[in-house]
């Protein structure tokens, strides 16, 4: 039986990807906050130590809250760099992967476009999306694929911390909605089942439209 590593899998995303997982009979390790909590390296450690190997791997967390540049403290520096850069690294060192694996990271769209209150995101984000590259061309020979997932607007609590009227705010987006998780998860599981392997070290930006990037 294969077994896959989720973070932050209570709600959200992680909690959509951990269902649609489910359904392909694979063993979940989905580990509360209180037992893997990424803003703690020794939570991350003490977790890893005893760790088997494991076939997929989801590198998702909480993210930060909105401040404008001139507000963040040291101390948000500090805590977000752990817990959205330095663990997902120790995670991503230390964690056997089986040959033919999948690593997908849950990063945001906004590492394409930043935005200004969200800085303390798009900059760890961008550092660890630079992290997975260079895992996914080491990984390669040994058929383990890594996939930068960055959405965009996702109807979650993360949104309606993010967002004051989401309702307004959707009407304004390509689709005049937001994402649903399960989107992400079902394409997370599609990749998974159909074994597609050619699509390896990119980031997919599953914003409905809303980039202007091209690349
Ligand atoms: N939703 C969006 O529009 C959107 C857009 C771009 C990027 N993203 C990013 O995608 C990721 C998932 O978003 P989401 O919308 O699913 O968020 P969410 O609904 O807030 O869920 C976050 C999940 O991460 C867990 N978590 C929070 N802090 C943690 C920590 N320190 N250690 C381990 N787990 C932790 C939460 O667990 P608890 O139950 O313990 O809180 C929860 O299961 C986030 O990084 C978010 O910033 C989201």
């Amino acid at each position: 039986m294969k077994t896959a590593l989720i973070i932050g899998s209570s709600k959200g995303i992680g909690r959509s990807i951990k269902k649609r997982l489910n359904e392909l009979k694979i063993q979940i390790i989905a580990p509360p906050r209180k037992e893997l909590d990424t803003s703690n390296l020794d939570s991350v450690k003490k977790f890893i130590k005893g760790l088997k190997s494991i076939d997929y791997l989801i590198l998702n967390t909480g993210g930060p809250p909105a401040k404008e540049f001139f507000s963040i403290t040291e101390d948000d520096w500090n805590k977000y760099h752990v817990q959205l850069f330095l663990s997902f690294v120790l995670i991503l060192q230390k964690v056997k992967l089986k040959n033919n694996g999948y690593i997908f990271l849950i990063s945001s769209n906004i590492i394409k476009n930043p935005e200004n209150n969200l800085v303390l995101s798009s900059s760890y984000r961008v550092a660890i999306s630079s992290v997975l590259k260079t895992v996914s061309k080491i990984y390669s020979k040994r058929k383990i694929t890594c996939i930068n997932i960055a959405p965009g607007p996702i109807k979650t609590n993360r949104l309606k911390k993010l967002v004051k009227n989401v309702k307004e705010f959707e009407k304004k987006l390509p689709l005049q909605r937001a994402g649903s998780p399960d989107e992400i998860a079902l394409f997370v599981q599609s990749i998974i089942k159909k074994e597609i392997k050619y699509l390896n070290g990119v980031i997919i930006n599953f914003d409905g439209g809303l980039s202007n990037n091209l690349i």
